[in-house]
């Protein structure tokens, strides 16, 4: 029911209009005074006063004042008699709604209630409206928000580089992919570099010409090519690029481009370039090696008993016994590739592979070559069994040894780890040599490349080529890390899954 709160001092007015307002079928308080009238409407919030403005005490100006400090959208009908007019403008400058002249007329009264109440209603939906569509922006704002995030996210994510430029090439998206392809943050790159910063010199601008050129996929879009990046810290990283122009409302506004890191994929070609290569070369010198050994055999034999018919001081004795001695080497060597090229069927147990790498070290420490080497065992207290042949095992930790050795040239430390990672166990072997030139790290695993003097009947640059073959052969492989003048390390890693 809507709620009248009428505020006057004459008792017989109060009277009259409550039983009119009544009858109209209004809910009625009544105050006789300011005070009284400021307390009702606090507690009932009626939605129409109708207030007199000449009172005792508090006038109705003031009362008007503070009903609008409490709602400022208060409906207050003034009620004056003729010689309040002043009082009646001032109320209405402070937004009563209408006045009414007394003595008020029931039609008078009723009318004016009716419009405010009108007034009210309207106000009312007006606001209702309002939140709606308050309600309604907000809603769609989320919406917005989420489609926006929802690309942004993909763009994110996505698992390769991306990186988008405006027209004169600056970056403004740099996605995380890009972050960890480049070694640059987010923040040093966006609205701060210049996508040329991030090739080669000369390449984005060739890029930018084959993109908007019709030759390469059509105007616009560049099909994928390898192209050279330089990150951070001035390393070259071989990507694929794809790109294309972005355009806003036909007009050129940018481009993006995609990157895909090839250092993993050139590194697998690699790796299986060098397995061929291993296996042809293997094939081809056993079976010069098989072919080579029988005649050997049989100077070797006649040298022998030739030798025998001579007295130790006579020259040709001594010349047999060179004969012998350059014959004896190259079996030796005949051997080794015989060994290399062997395929030799794997005895793989489980078993530890600490005491694997202590026997191999028990062989060699004693030995003079070891001298003035200091050793360093930091074994992972971790590690699981798995499943090697350790004949084979041995042998490779004997040929990164041996070469270890080669390397520090009696004096230095040795170091070796082991450690789990998750899906594999990593064995070091850390060196304090003589350490690599960069370009040969790529050549140490192949089949007869050395820098040793082989005079000495050692260097025959097969050790690293046959370590290669039976960790390949247990599913591992060897990293190698080096810096000249500084040292070496050889990194075996087995995978673990290998246990059965
Ligand atoms: N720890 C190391 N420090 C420095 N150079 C190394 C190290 N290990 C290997 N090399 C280099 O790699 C080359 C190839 O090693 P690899 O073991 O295959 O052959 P090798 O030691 O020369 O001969 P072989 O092992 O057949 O006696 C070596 O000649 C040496 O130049
Ligand atoms: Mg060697």
């Amino acid at each position: 029911m809507t709620k009248v709160l009428l505020v006057d001092d004459e008792e017989s007015i109060r009277n009259m209009m409550r039983m009119t307002l009544e009858l109209d079928g209004y809910s009625v308080w009544t105050a006789a005074d300011g005070p009284t009238a400021l307390e009702i409407f606090q507690k009932e919030s009626p939605d129409v006063v109708l207030l007199d403005v000449r009172m005792p005490g508090m006038d109705g100006v003031e009362v008007l004042s503070r009903i609008k400090e409490i709602n400022r959208d208060a409906e207050v009908i003034i009620i004056s008699g003729h010689g309040d007019m002043d009082m009646a403008v001032e109320c209405l400058r402070k937004e009563a709604s209408n006045f009414l002249t007394k003595p008020v007329s029931e039609e008078l009264l009723s009318l004016s209630l009716k419009r405010s109440l009108e007034k009210v209603a309207l106000r009312r939906k007006l606001k209702q409206y309002t939140r709606n569509l308050e309600t309604l922006v907000r809603e769609a704002n989320v919406e917005l928000e989420k489609a926006y995030q929802f690309r942004e996210n993909i763009i994110e994510n996505s698992p390769d580089a991306t990186v988008c430029i405006r027209k004169g090439g600056a970056i403004i998206i740099f996605n995380s992919a890009a972050e960890k392809l480049l070694g640059y943050g987010k923040e040093e790159v966006v609205g701060k570099m210049n996508i040329v910063q991030i090739y080669l010199p000369g390449v984005a601008r060739k890029i930018m010409k084959d993109l908007k050129s019709d030759d390469f996929g059509g105007p616009g879009i560049l099909q994928k090519r390898q192209v050279t990046l330089v990150d951070k810290h001035g390393h070259e990283i071989p990507v694929y690029i794809s790109a294309a122009v972005l355009y806003e409302n036909g007009i050129e506004a940018g481009s993006v481009g995609i990157f895909t890191d090839l250092r993993e994929k050139i590194k697998l070609e690699k790796q299986l370039l060098r397995s061929e290569k291993l296996s042809s070369l293997g094939k081809l010198s056993a079976g010069i090696a098989h072919e080579i050994n029988q005649p050997l055999t049989g100077v070797l034999t006649f040298a022998h008993l030739l030798a025998k018919k001579f007295k130790n001081d006579e020259p040709t004795r001594k010349d047999l016994e060179i004969i012998i001695r350059e014959t004896t080497r190259v079996r030796g060597i005949v051997q080794g590739v015989l060994d290399f090229a062997r395929e030799m069927p794997m005895q793989k147990k489980l078993r530890r592979i600490e005491p694997v790498l202590d026997q191999t070290l028990e062989i060699i420490v004693h030995q003079q070559r070891f001298f003035g080497i200091a050793l360093v065992k930091d074994y992972g207290s971790d590690i699981p069994e798995m499943a090697v042949d350790s004949n084979l095992m041995e042998q490779v930790f004997m040929n990164i040894i041996l070469n270890a050795l080669d390397a520090m040239d009696g004096s230095g430390t040795l170091t070796i780890r082991t450690r789990r990672l998750e899906e594999w166990v990593e064995i070091d072997f850390q060196d304090t040599g003589s350490g690599m030139p960069e370009i040969m790290l790529d050549k140490i695993f192949d089949p007869f490349f050395t820098t040793k003097d082989s005079t000495e009947g050692m260097g025959m640059g097969l050790g690293l080529a046959v370590s290669y073959g039976i960790v390949k052969n247990h599913n591992g492989d060897i990293l190698v890390a080096s810096r000249e003048g500084v040292g070496t390390t050889f990194t075996i890693r087995l995978p673990v899954e290998m246990n059965y």
